[in-house]
């Protein structure tokens, strides 16, 4: 009876509780803490989007069961979505289902292909449910580059190559949490090539698709003809309408993978609340310059970060889609690794950052920042940051004068 569950043996301790319970600590002290740490947008879902909501609770009838795969109006919104937006026709009756959050549906649809002993191939660094969905069903995890160059197709090839089993899907993220990396149709067309080739599926998840700050608009992997035969895309309203809390997302896309989460899914949950998903068609159906609204502060804040922190002598490059920065750990700090300083800056500059360590062993030279503090908090987050850094440098200044006194 002592002995560890099978399953929570595989998940390792969530590295970002460490952080957490720091700042926890910090704060009951009457520390003010800047948060950088998760992804979870503090702007409130814009004004239309909650009266529908409110309007669409007060019928009882909503109050009842919802329907597993979402409802129609809503299935049939996502596919105007597509179709608007990436010039994607999809069937919403065949080819789409609603989730409880695109994380749900990672999960869910993982644990409904995977057999144990299967192997996946996934991004290091990655957003944790892309490895652990599969993980939690009893597939062991390769891991691949993340950025999309040739090195990444370099260890697509070693993967299939080496990897016995031979791997059964294949996990993509652009734009990329943490990386903040983009990806483009070419590069789309290129793995899906590849892997109707290997007979590998494809999970690419799109949950950061409207934001993004410069270029051309992040694409679809289904605008890739026959990306429809072996994959499937989340997107999420959590991050483009600010409602992460809703818990509401979509799977697009191959038929035969979309009904296996469907039917897993059937099994599990009765649907999201009618009124939210309600509430969700008029957020896709209705105006749409509350996402420029959204994209337009997270871009501000992006900018007065970067060129704050550029400014006090940490160089981070700016990301150009993804409300976060993957910032580079200084020099001289690199050897701590990314908890040591991600704790060093919560104690010396009261500001809490993720450490890039919770996105996979390859993240440990970085930490991740996420743009959900307002403009004033930043700065003075990077007032403090400065502050820091020139103490920092005055203390190794002087320990290292002191040893070469010596020598
Ligand atoms: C890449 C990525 N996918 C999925 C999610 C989860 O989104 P949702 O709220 O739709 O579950 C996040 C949230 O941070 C994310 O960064």
């Amino acid at each position: 009876m002592e002995q560890e569950f099978h399953r929570i043996r595989r998940l390792p301790p969530y590295v970002f509780a460490e952080v957490d319970a720091m700042k926890a600590r910090a704060r009951a002290a009457g520390d003010d803490i800047i948060d950088f740490g998760m992804g979870n947008p503090d702007s409130p879902t814009p004004r239309h989007i909650v009266e529908k909501l409110i309007e669409t609770v007060q019928n009882p009838r909503t109050h009842r069961y919802s329907t597993s795969r979402g409802i129609p109006g809503l299935r049939r919104a996502v596919a105007g979505y597509y179709e608007r937006r990436f010039g994607v026709a999809v069937d919403p009756e065949t080819e789409a289902v609603v989730t409880l959050g695109s994380k749900e549906g990672l999960a869910n649809l993982s644990s409904a292909i995977t057999s144990p002993g299967d192997v996946i191939l996934v991004p290091n660094p990655s957003y944790p449910i892309h490895q652990f969905g599969f993980i939690i069903a009893g597939a062991a995890a390769r891991h691949i580059p993340v950025r999309p160059d040739a090195n990444f197709f370099a260890g697509l090839e070693r993967a299939v190559q080496h990897s016995v089993p031979k791997p059964t899907a294949l996990v993509l993220n652009y734009p990329n949490n943490p990386t903040a990396e983009v990806a483009d149709v070419d590069f789309f067309a290129e793995v899906v090539d590849f892997c109707r080739y290997h007979g590998i599926y494809i999970l690419s998840d799109l949950a950061y698709s409207e934001i993004y700050f410069e270029g051309n608009p992040p694409p679809s992997l289904l605008q890739v003809p026959g990306a429809r035969d072996i994959a499937v895309e989340f997107t999420s309203m959590s991050k483009t309408y600010s409602m992460p809390g809703w818990r509401i997302g979509f799977a697009v896309g191959n038929r035969r993978l979309i009904e296996a989460l469907a039917r897993n899914k059937s099994y599990l949950d009765y649907g999201a609340f009618t009124p939210i998903q309600v509430a969700s068609v008029a957020a896709l159906n209705g105006p749409q310059d509350c996402v420029d609204e959204i994209r337009a502060l997270y871009r501000e804040r992006r900018d007065v970060l970067i060129d704050g922190l550029e400014a006090a002598g940490w160089s981070v490059p700016k990301p150009v889609a993804t409300m976060f920065a993957w910032a580079p750990i200084p020099p001289a700090f690199r050897h701590l690794g990314s908890l040591e300083f991600s704790k060093i800056l919560l104690r010396e500059a009261k500001v809490a950052v993720s450490p890039g360590v919770g996105f996979g062993e390859h993240g440990d030279d970085h930490v991740r920042l996420a743009l959900v503090e307002n403009l004033h908090r930043i700065r003075q987050a990077v007032r403090s940051i400065k502050a820091y850094m020139g103490r920092y440098d005055k203390v190794v200044h002087t320990s290292e004068s002191k040893r070469l006194a010596v020598r």
